[in-house]
This record gives structure tokens, C-alpha cells and sequence, in this order.
């Protein structure tokens, strides 16, 4: 045997090798836990449940060996070979705390609304695959990523880190990203836990909501994201749910997650989320996170004397540190352990891993007269505003990641958290001039009738607008800040062809969208954004996202046209009425009240058309499958996201129709094939609170194919047998 065949065998073995050590730390993970929980010394049980925030703050030092600017450090237990819990945000890359003195420089992915516009759960792998890979390399096991909250509001300065309004969608996506991360022999949450929906009084505020509608809603987003992503830790949330906070909550923790789903890994708090010792413990928290962030060490001393004196179970003891073992082992940490070796990061193949996800969820929501994609024929090109010269927007707060060099556009918003705003440097304007020949003129776009001279002496004019959106602060409304609608409409009267490209976190409003001639939604479109909202606007890909929540007309559309809390004196304690709507969020409020938004959810235009065939819809195994064609019937490369939909014949439900399924297929021009969606059963059920399952309803259901909420191709209604099946089953 040659040299090349010998090493081919021993790469082959290694690999074999790998998988199974893989496949025999998960299945042995309970076993290795339970013996390790054994050993434990009473004190090394309340080491492991007892987080620490990782960056000197307000005079209080970081432990020592904690990775500085990290959200958490836990010890670990050295005698035993159990490695310390080195825990870092979030959802779009290696973080740094605002606090932290030297920001680390790392690859951001877009925003998790902009990965969840790619309704591509091979995207959201990659993309977690990624930024897992730069966190074990950075010698972090745990990231806070896999944000879930549903969007309720178009307000919630979080939405960015979330994936959208439906809970399918979000549970899909978000799953994927979490096992694309943990791909890395790190562990990742599954957070905010649950309800977490708005900034507004984050602390304080008490959900009100109806379980069966919970259990349609929120919850079913958490539940299909648990059973795709598998996450070793679920972060219980700030707010309060009936009057009883999300980290004490028997109900959520217990009961729902760990009782109905049979969720295995462990429950830690969000950094200030603990408020006490024996309720916290008893409900089902398992880990402390973040001290000094909670007014006492609740889940230290305290635990332990609870524990001793019989308040507190050392059973249940034993079980929080078995749940955060399980996972540790579980999840390849002690097995690979985490070193710190950033030289090994492959930072530009990175950033094309997430240019490609930005490329995937930019939603071209308007195209008049083929304005778009640009042709090279153009002389002058006016680039008007969002700093489009130097960068692109991310989204603040804790999962802030920092490009190198800093910020192109230094000292912009708040001093302190969760400012100041960072731009990615990485220029849509230089990313455009390198591909056409036209030449280029910016302006800032804070003069109105100047940029409205400029886009007048130029042969197009590309309108970059912005909104900043950032944890720990809602939206007062959904306009476009700064005066940003009064420039658009300035040079959109100025020159026809005008090209408006949205930098935002969530929906806005568009007062002069019938002036323009295109406008792209590129969301907070991460490292390489600039690169790749050139790309989708000269067409080298197509327009490839769709909208992951509806964009509203106006406030006075939404179930709470005013939030709730807003403006109440600071600790004013308020109730967050999520029983206006229930289950109905977004589209399903808005089919159910007849509104007509500005843009439907799953709305987004391609550069090239699609034909569908004939819908086919056919009862199996306690659930409906979907079969159709879809060809690319256009002259570009292209893909399209048809949208299923599910209706009851007859009603009773919470609007409607809910979205059963999808699929994402990249179709060469002319290239058409078959795809099959398997519709979620408990799409087709309702949530019955009484006998606790999940109830479908025998009768005549409507399957409707549609590109978009609001465009419906053709629809088949389909008899479905009567079942009901647990609450964590499907
Ligand atoms: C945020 C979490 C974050 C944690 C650690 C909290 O303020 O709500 O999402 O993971 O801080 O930084």
C-alpha cells in the first residue's frame, strides 16, 4: 500500500474514531454526569451552579481566570478533569461587553432577523457553525446565543436578536443556528425564556397571557427550537409571567420545559434574572449567572445553608449539577475542551460565510420598472446617507461584536450601554464602485434639499437609511429616525430612480414608498455587508430573503398601539397584556382584524420569476403532506420560498391561518424540481388547557401555496382524522 492510501486510512480511522468518542460522550453523558455528581463535595456542587459576569465592572474584579470582556465565568472542578464554564454573548459572534476596556475584534454575522429572512435553516447552520468555531477557538464552551422571543411588537429593541413573529419559523431557525453552533463542542442557550417580547420595563414587567395561547405562540417557537437544536442551556428571562418571575417560575420551568418537554440541560439565569434562593431553586433554576448583576448571591451561601437545613432538596441540589454536567458532557466539553488560540481563526473565510447569510436575507420588498438590478450604464451615482462611505449598522447591546479597528464612525449614540453604535467596516459604496463604472458621489443626507440637489444631477440615487436599534431600549414608534423620511422624500422627488436600502432592526414605516423605485430591506447585514448588499443590488445573486414579521402601515394596526409601560416612572411595576392577541401575532392579528399591512410576512421580490404546479395535499402519519413543483421560469439564477399555509374549515381558531411549512430551493434559470413540506401537526391542532394536548380536530382543513402571507396561489382542502397527543410530543 502506498503512502497516500496509508494516510488516507489513518485520516478515515481518526475521523471514525471521532464520531464514535462523539456519539459515546452524548449517549454516556447521563451515566459520566451521575458519576461525577457522586464525587462532588457539597461546595464543588454550588461552584458549578454559580455563575460570575467575566469583565471588572463598578469596581468589582472579574475571577481571575475568567476571560476578560466575557458575560460569564463558572469554576470548575480540576481534581475531577471538569473544565470552568468560559461563557460569551451571543447570537451573531464572539461578543465584547460594552464595559470591557479592549473590545475583541471578531467576525459578526448578520443580525438574527436578517439569518431568520433567509428562511434557510442551512444558513442558520453555517452561520452557527461559524461563530461556535471563533468561541472554542476564543476558549469559550458556553455562548448566549439561539434568541427566540417572539417579535410581538415592531418596537421591541431586540428584535434583531431574534428571529421573527412566527413560531415555526423562529423554532426552525433558531434551532438550526444552535446546532450549528454546538457543532463546536460548545454549548449554546436557548433564551429568553419566556416572554421576554419587549425592553420596555424588562425587569419588572408581568406577562399576562393564557396558557393554551402561550402554548400556540411563544412556547411552540421555544419547544421546535429545543427539539431541532438540542441546546445544553436554556436562560430563563428578566420579566415577570402572572406576577411570578421567569427564573422562579414553577410554571415555565418545571412544569412546561423540563415537566412537558423533557428538557435534560440545565436553566441559568439572565445576568440580574435570580431573585431568590429557595423559590428560584425549587421552580427549577440551576444556575445563578452574572454575579454581581442580582441583588445577592442567591445560588452561593445561601443555597448551600437551604440545602442544609432542608429547605432546599439535596436531590434537587444534586439534580442542578447533574443538568449542568449532562451537558457539559453531552456537548463534547470536557472531551475537546475550549483553549484560547484566536491565531487559528480563518477570519476571511468567516466573513464569507457570513456574507453569504446576508446575501440569503435581504429582502428586495419593491422593484418598479426593473430599477433594480443595476445595469453599468449609469454615469453619476448619488449615495445618499447611513454612513453607506464607511460601513454598515449592527445592532447594540450585550451581543455587540467588534470589528477590527473599531468603528468607522466613532462617538455616534449613547456613550454608555448599550451604545455606542458600531459600524461594520465594510462600505456598500466602495463595494458598488468596485463593480460599476459610474462615478460616485456621497453625501450624508443630513441636509435634505442638498442631498435632493445631488440626487438631481445624478443619473441614480441610492438612499441608505438607518435605524439603531439596541437592547434595554424599545422604539418609541416605527418611523425611520433623524429625519431620515424627509431626505428619501426629497431626492425621491428630485430623481425618479431612486434606490432606498434599509439598515434596520425591524419593521418601518415608508411614507414615500410610492415615490421610489426599489427599496431593499439588508437589515444589520453583519462583516461583510457592505460586500453583500452590492451583490444583491447589481444582481451577482438574487434577492434571496423574505420578511420574517410583518412591516405594519402604522402603530395603530398593532395590538398595543401605545406599549405598555412606556413612560411609567423608572421601577413603576405594569402588566404586559399579551392576551389582546394570544396566539394571534403578527399576520394571524392581522388576517384576523382584516388590516392590510405595508408588507405581509414572507413578502420579498426575486430578479427572477417562478411557475408552481398543481398542489398536492395528503393526510399521513397524523399529519398532512404537501407536494408541489416549482420551476424557475425566468433568465437568472434565482430562489424562491413557497409558503404553506394552514387554514380550519370552518374556524375556531386564533385567526385564520397559521404557516404549516416551507421550503427555500435555489433554481437555476429554467431548472424546476419537486419539493415535499411536511406540515407540524401541531400546526393543525389547538392547544386544549383542559386535558393538556394538543387536539386535532377531525374535518376539512384548507392547505393554501402562497408567496407571501397576502398572495396566495392556489389552495386544497384535505379531510384530516381526529388526534390528540401530548404536550411535548408532535
Ligand atoms: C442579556 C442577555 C445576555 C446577558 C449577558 C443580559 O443583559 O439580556 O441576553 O446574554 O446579559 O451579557
Amino acid at each position: 500500500m502506498n503512502k497516500s492510501n496509508e494516510l488516507k486510512k489513518l485520516v478515515i480511522a481518526t475521523a471514525v474514531a471521532l464520531l464514535c468518542a462523539q456519539a459515546h460522550a452524548a449517549d454516556n453523558a447521563d451515566a459520566r454526569a451521575t458519576q461525577a455528581v457522586a464525587a462532588l463535595t457539597p461546595d464543588e456542587k454550588i461552584k458549578l451552579v454559580f455563575g460570575y459576569f467575566s469583565t471588572d465592572f463598578n469596581g468589582t474584579k472579574k475571577p481571575e481566570p475568567g476571560i476578560e470582556g466575557a458575560a460569564g465565568f463558572v469554576y470548575g472542578i480540576e481534581r475531577l478533569g471538569i473544565p470552568a464554564q468560559q461563557i460569551t454573548d451571543a447570537g451573531i459572534g464572539v461578543a465584547t461587553q460594552p464595559a470591557a476596556k479592549t473590545p475583541r475584534v471578531r467576525t459578526a454575522l448578520p443580525a438574527n432577523i436578517a439569518i431568520a429572512a433567509s428562511w434557510n435553516p442551512d444558513t442558520g447552520f453555517a452561520g452557527g457553525a461559524m461563530i461556535g468555531n471563533e468561541a472554542h477557538l476564543s476558549g469559550h464552551n458556553v455562548m448566549l446565543a439561539g434568541g427566540a422571543d417572539l417579535q410581538r411588537d415592531p418596537r421591541n429593541g431586540r428584535n434583531f436578536e431574534y428571529a421573527g413573529e412566527d413560531p415555526l419559523l423562529t423554532g426552525v431557525m433558531v434551532g438550526a443556528q444552535i446546532r450549528g453552533i454546538q457543532s463546536n463542542h460548545v454549548i449554546s442557550t436557548l433564551k429568553h425564556f419566556a416572554y421576554n417580547d419587549q425592553e420596555t420595563g424588562r425587569f419588572i414587567a408581568d406577562v399576562k397571557i393564557d396558557d393554551p395561547a402561550g402554548r400556540m405562540s411563544d412556547l411552540l417557537g421555544f419547544q421546535i427550537a429545543i427539539e431541532r437544536g438540542n441546546p445544553g442551556s436554556v436562560m430563563c428571562s428578566y420579566n415577570r409571567l402572572h406576577g411570578t418571575y421567569a427564573c422562579e417560575n414553577d410554571f415555565l420551568l418545571n412544569k412546561v420545559l423540563k415537566g412537558d418537554w423533557g428538557y435534560k440541560g440545565y436553566v441559568m439565569s439572565d445576568w440580574g434574572g435570580t431573585h431568590s434562593t429557595i423559590p428560584a431553586a425549587l421552580a427549577g433554576l440551576d444556575q445563578q449567572s452574572g454575579w454581581p448583576f442580582d441583588k445577592s448571591p442567591y445560588f452561593n451561601g445561601a443555597l448551600l445553608e437551604s440545602v442544609q437545613n432542608g429547605h432546599v432538596p439535596e436531590a434537587r441540589l444534586n439534580d442542578m449539577a447533574h443538568r449542568i454536567l449532562r451537558s457539559m458532557y453531552a456537548h463534547g466539553l470536557m472531551d475537546d475542551p475550549a483553549k484560547v488560540q484566536p491565531e487559528r481563526i480563518d477570519y476571511s473565510a468567516h466573513a464569507k460565510t457570513s456574507q453569504a447569510a446576508a446575501e440569503d436575507g435581504i429582502v428586495l420588498l419593491k422593484n418598479d420598472n426593473g430599477v433594480l438590478p443595476l445595469v453599468d450604464s449609469y454615469k453619476t451615482i448619488a449615495i445618499i446617507g447611513g454612513h453607506a462611505d464607511a460601513g454598515v449598522l449592527s445592532g447594540g447591546g450585550s451581543s455587540q461584536v467588534y470589528p477590527e479597528g473599531g468603528s468607522p464612525v466613532p462617538n455616534e449614540g449613547p456613550a454608555q450601554f448599550p451604545g455606542p453604535i458600531v459600524y461594520h467596516r465594510s462600505s456598500p459604496l466602495q463595494a458598488l464602485a468596485a463593480r460599476l463604472h459610474a462615478k460616485f458621489v456621497y453625501h450624508d443626507g443630513k441636509d435634505a434639499a442638498a442631498a435632493a440637489t445631488l440626487a438631481a444631477g445624478s443619473d441614480l440615487a441610492i438612499v441608505f437609511a438607518t435605524q439603531w436599534t439596541a437592547e434595554s431600549v424599545d422604539q418609541s414608534d416605527i418611523k425611520l429616525p433623524h429625519g431620515q423620511d424627509a431626505t428619501i422624500a426629497a431626492v425621491a422627488a428630485a430623481n425618479r430612480k431612486t434606490v432606498v436600502v434599509l439598515e434596520t432592526g425591524s419593521p418601518v414605516t415608508m411614507p414615500w414608498l410610492n415615490a421610489v423605485g426599489a427599496v431593499v430591506e439588508a437589515w444589520y447585514p453583519g462583516t461583510n455587508g457592505g460586500e453583500a448588499i452590492a451583490r444583491v443590488l447589481t444582481g451577482e445573486v438574487d434577492a434571496a430573503g423574505r420578511l420574517p414579521a410583518t412591516f405594519p402601515a402604522d402603530e395603530s394596526q398593532l395590538p398595543r398601539p401605545k406599549l405598555d409601560g412606556l413612560g411609567l416612572p423608572e421601577g413603576t411595576r405594569f402588566s404586559v397584556d399579551y392576551n389582546v392577541e394570544g396566539a394571534a401575532v403578527g399576520y394571524k392579528w392581522f388576517d384576523k382584524k382584516g388590516l392590510t399591512p405595508l408588507f405581509a410576512f414572507g413578502h420579498g421580490l426575486s430578479y427572477t420569476t417562478f411557475s408552481y404546479g398543481k398542489l398536492k395535499a395528503t393526510p399521513a402519519n397524523g399529519t398532512v403532506n404537501v407536494s408541489f413543483n416549482v420551476e424557475n421560469t425566468g433568465k437568472r439564477d434565482g430562489k424562491a420560498v413557497p409558503q404553506v399555509y394552514v387554514s380550519r374549515v370552518g374556524g375556531g381558531w386564533e385567526a385564520p391561518k397559521r404557516l404549516g411549512g416551507w421550503d427555500k430551493l435555489a433554481l437555476r434559470a429554467g431548472e424546476s424540481r419537486d419539493t415535499t413540506v411536511v406540515i407540524d401537526p401541531r400546526l393543525l391542532a389547538v392547544f386544549d388547557g383542559r386535558s393538556h394536548t394538543w387536539k386535532i380536530a377531525a374535518g376539512e382543513y384548507k392547505i393554501t401555496l402562497a408567496t407571501a402571507a397576502d398572495a396566495p396561489l392556489s389552495a386544497v382542502t384535505v379531510k384530516v382524522p381526529a388526534r390528540a397527543f401530548a404536550a411535548g410530543a408532535k
